[in-house]
């Protein structure tokens, strides 16, 4: 209890967790709440916010579809036996800063670990990214270039104070959302927000992180995360605003 008390003062995850099953779906416990979100874009066409527009009721357990053919998303309905599902898990599990490489500029260092990029493209607005931490000596530049990482749903950016050396992230709760991008009529991933614990069909355990972003079309080559693919294989999960 002790222990559960110095977590949540430290502002992490107490509860909650979701289990990968073999060749299965996401079996959530805790109560996690299931939200709707999707990425609104700005006058140059580019994403520029996300919005939440919907939620589902609160269950203690519930199985997420990982296969992405259920009749019934977000919830599996079992069609992952009926077409024999491939869920092996290929991702790499070094910890995030060991695969990601730092784009340094003169007031903000940012790491980017490129396999686990979701395809969001927040980080195209305003000249990209990269190109405004080099500039991160202007104070609009940077300011810009922190949105943009901290609204990476996956976590692939995060950016970093060079002065404090300490890394800028957004408070959330634990919660996963189902991502839509309506100016792509695409579905995109689930968005797991406040470091829940996420268990590999082997009984191991991931690098628990703020945020990532869990593949629901069940064609990424990098299971059990999005690498994207959702993105050219047009992946719809039946939401009217990407019909
Ligand atoms: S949801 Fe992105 S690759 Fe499957």
């Amino acid at each position: 209890m002790k222990k559960d008390t110095e977590k949540k003062e430290k502002g992490e995850n107490t509860k909650g967790k979701i289990k990968i099953l073999k060749d299965g779906p996401y079996l959530v416990s805790g109560s996690i709440p299931v939200t709707k979100e999707t990425i609104v874009t700005g006058i140059d066409g580019n994403p520029l916010k996300w919005e939440r527009v919907g939620e589902y009721p609160v269950q203690e357990t519930y199985a997420l579809c990982r296969c992405g053919q259920s009749k019934n998303k977000p919830y599996c309905d079992g069609t992952h036996t009926k077409i024999g599902f491939d869920g092996t898990e290929t991702a790499d599990r070094r910890k995030y800063v060991d695969q990601a490489e730092a784009i340094e500029g003169p007031d903000l260092i940012m790491i980017d670990a490129e396999e686990l990029c979701a395809k969001a493209r927040f980080c195209h607005r305003a000249g990209n990214t990269w190109n405004l931490t080099k500039k991160s000596d202007d104070s609009k530049s940077k300011e810009i270039a922190i949105e943009e990482a901290c609204d990476c749903p996956s976590g692939r950016l995060v950016a970093w104070d060079k002065n404090s050396k300490k890394a800028i992230e957004p408070k959330f709760e634990p919660s996963i959302s189902l991502t839509e991008a309506p100016y792509r009529k695409i579905s995109g991933p689930l968005w797991v927000k406040g470091n829940i614990l996420i268990e590999s069909a082997n009984g191991t355990m991931y690098e628990k992180r703020n945020r990532v972003t869990l593949c629901r079309c069940g064609k990424s080559r990098n299971k059990p995360f999005c690498d994207g693919t959702h993105f050219p294989t047009g992946f719809k999960d039946g939401d009217p605003s990407i019909e």
